[in-house]
Order: C-alpha cells, then sequence, then structure tokens
C-alpha cells in the first residue's frame, strides 16, 4: 500500500550539460516503470534542466538543502517558495553531509521542514547514526532523539507529507551498506517512533527510505524488508 520511492541524490555532482545528457540516457531506462516513484535530486543550477527534460514523465524532481527562511539577507541560499515556483516537488532535509560539513542541527531541520511543508514541498528528513553510536548500542537513542526534535514538532497533517530517510552515516558513501537486517531494524524502530507520535494509521503509510552505498546489487535484499519503501541512492545515482 506505500508506493516506493527510488530517490537519486547527486549531491554536488552534474553541471547543466552533464544533466542533459543523463537524463537523455536514463528516460528510455525507466518509461515503462509504473510500481515506484522515481525522484531526482541534482545541485540547485540543474534543477531547472532536470525539471524540462522530465516534463512529460513521471519522474519527479527534488532539491538538496533550502533554507528555512522565505527571503532575507542570507547570501547564498534558495528558499522553498524559490524552489516551489521553479516546479521542484521535493527536498531532502537533514542530510548527514549538512549535519556535518554546514552544523545543521535538529532545530534547524525542522524548521527546513515546517519551512518546506507551508511552501508545498515533500520533505525528505534523514536520519542516521554515526559508527561509534552504532558500536556502542545507541542507535535507537539516536533516531529516536533525531526523530523527536528533527520531526516530532510537526502536526499530524504537517507529518503525513514527510518522506523519511534512514542513512547510517557509516554507511554513506564508504561502500559498507547496513545489511537487510540491520537496516530492517532501524526502520521497524522509526516507524514505531512514528506511531507513537502520529499514530498507527499514519506510521502504517509513512515511507521511510534507506540510504548508504545503495547498490544494484544489494537493493532488491534491502527492498525485500517490510518496513524499507525505497532508497535515497547516492554514488550508484
Ligand atoms: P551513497 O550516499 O549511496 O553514496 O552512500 C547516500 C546518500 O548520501 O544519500
Amino acid at each position: 500500500m506505500r508506493t516506493p520511492i527510488m530517490a537519486g541524490n547527486w549531491k554536488m555532482y552534474k553541471t547543466v550539460t552533464q544533466t542533459i545528457e543523463y537524463f537523455d540516457k536514463f528516460l528510455p531506462l525507466v518509461e515503462n516503470v509504473q510500481s515506484r516513484e522515481i525522484v531526482i535530486c541534482p545541485p540547485y543550477l540543474s534543477l531547472s534542466a532536470a525539471l524540462q527534460k522530465t516534463q512529460d514523465t513521471s519522474i519527479r524532481i527534488g532539491a538538496q538543502n533550502l533554507h528555512q527562511v522565505k527571503e532575507g539577507a542570507y547570501t547564498g541560499e534558495v528558499s522553498a517558495p524559490m524552489l516551489k515556483e521553479t516546479g521542484v516537488e521535493f527536498v531532502i532535509i537533514g542530510h548527514s553531509e549538512r549535519r556535518q560539513h554546514f552544523c545543521e542541527t535538529d532545530q534547524f531541520i525542522l524548521e527546513k521542514t515546517r519551512a518546506a511543508l507551508a511552501s508545498g514541498l515533500l520533505p525528505i528528513v534523514c536520519v542516521g547514526e554515526h559508527l561509534d553510536q552504532r558500536e556502542n548500542g545507541q542507535t535507537d537513542a539516536v533516531l529516536t532523539e533525531q526523530f523527536a526534535h528533527g520531526c516530532g514538532g510537526l502536526t499530524p497533517e504537517e507529518f503525513s507529507q514527510v518522506v523519511l530517510a534512514y542513512e547510517p552515516v557509516w554507511a554513506i558513501g564508504t561502500g559498507r551498506t547496513a545489511t537487510p537486517e540491520i537496516a530492517q531494524d532501524a526502520h521497524l524502530h522509526l516507524r514505531n517512533l512514528v506511531a507513537n507520535h502520529y499514530g498507527q494509521q499514519i506510521a502504517d503509510a509513512t515511507r521511510i527510505l534507506y540510504g548508504g552505498s545503495v547498490k544494484p546489487d544489494n537493493i532488491k535484499g534491502l527492498m525485500a524488508q517490510p518496513d524499507i519503501d525505497g532508497g535515497l541512492v547516492g554514488g550508484a545515482s
């Protein structure tokens, strides 16, 4: 009942020209895919080109970040209304690279999620533990904390628009994927958190994506898990 999402996070890769070349090759490959939503998240500058190339397709385009304020003196930033006007539908929020390199906190993530929703964008909110946290048995506690502070303050109506992404930091770009069982445990924990906060009905409808070294040879095993509803794919996308 949950339509899976396969999302590509291009990070800071691909110029506009490379984006156009990519879609020329990619579109014929996914022409007949109907059983899942495909979301591609290129860098800001390539969003227009991506939107143009995909306009008569079911592929949806997302941004990788946004600023939480509508407009103002925030040099270098891009706001939710600006993204919305271009035709972007999704936005990744709270990716661990942004938490790490741009000091994003759960409070920021909550504000960004609210800003996205207020403009009609669908947020893909990322959570995930570091290696030392996993080794110390803190995974569930970290996810609980990130969820509570990053998403727990939304109304049920707001939260029902949110897509969650479990992205263990130790698996991102490392070639080290979580096993399907490890990922399933974390996804189930997240779904239970959603149920406790927002009720079982919303929990059952929430899509939770797995991200971290997803590749053609490991996606099947991950997707076979009951609580994994898609992938957020970096390098392989
Ligand atoms: P990866 O990145 O697939 O390259 O590990 C995933 C992500 O950062 O979203």
